[in-house]
């Protein structure tokens, strides 16, 4: 999977990219680049945003700033590439990331992300370059990098190998495997701490009776 972040703060993903599972992806052969802006920005002293029109507070991203950016990546224009790629804006209006969504950008082979930054994106970026938003929850960051991250987080611990072992992200909360459901409690040593035990099943060796009291905590934790 080809990742491209669009940020101001390119310097953020260097703490990103050397997590374990992040690096496992990078060295499996996924990419995952940092485009700043300022580096194709038309304007003079590497200018990217601008006052808002009706005044206001803050400053906005700039469309043209945008569409140089993308064009000097991608060579195309914004208006064609976002019908042939993925290309998301954060924003905390957009659609909530939940597993279905990061299961869905998964599949795909190339994924772009913009990060706004102060008060965010003129609404033509919006309207014409993206072909989605997408929003960690309802609440306002500074900026688009954090969120970024949790997107890209979700999103390759599910391609294959990422992870230590494929199968910690088959059975886990959300995942077809508990129904949509919650992950089912763990527990590892002692087994016993101030009194506290540790549930006999889990102790018994029997995998069959393992299983269903799993699924069976699943259903129960999952219950509205
Ligand atoms: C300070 S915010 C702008 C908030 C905007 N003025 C508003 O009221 O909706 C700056 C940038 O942070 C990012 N951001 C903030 N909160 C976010 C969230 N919950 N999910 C995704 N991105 C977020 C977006 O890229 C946004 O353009």
């Amino acid at each position: 999977m080809n990742l491209d972040v669009f940020t101001l703060f390119p310097q953020w993903f260097d703490w990103f990219r050397e997590q374990r599972h992040v690096a496992n992806a990078l060295a499996l052969g996924h990419s995952l680049d940092c485009i700043d802006p300022r580096a194709s920005t038309p304007l003079n002293w590497g200018q990217v945003d601008d006052t808002p029109f009706g005044g206001g507070a803050g400053m906005v991203l700039r469309v043209d700033v945008m569409e140089a950016a993308l064009r000097a990546r991608y060579g195309a224009d914004p208006v064609e590439l976002r019908t042939t790629r993925r290309v998301i804006a954060l924003t905390p209006g957009g659609r909530l990331l939940d597993d279905a969504l990061a299961g869905e950008l998964a599949q795909e082979p190339a994924l772009t992300l913009l990060c706004g930054r102060y008060e965010g994106f003129d609404e033509r970026i919006l309207e014409n370059f993206v072909s989605d938003e997408v929003s960690i929850g309802r609440y306002v960051l500074a900026g688009g990098e954090l969120a970024a991250m949790v997107v890209l987080d979700a999103v390759l611990r599910k391609l294959p190998g990422v992870l230590g072992k494929d199968e910690s992200a088959v059975e886990e909360s959300f995942s077809q495997a508990l129904e949509g459901g919650l992950e089912y409690p763990h527990y590892t040593r002692p087994a016993e701490w101030r009194g506290w035990t540790v549930p006999e099943v889990l102790l018994s060796g029997h995998h069959e009776r393992i299983r269903e009291w799993r699924r069976e905590q699943s259903r129960r934790r999952s219950l509205p």
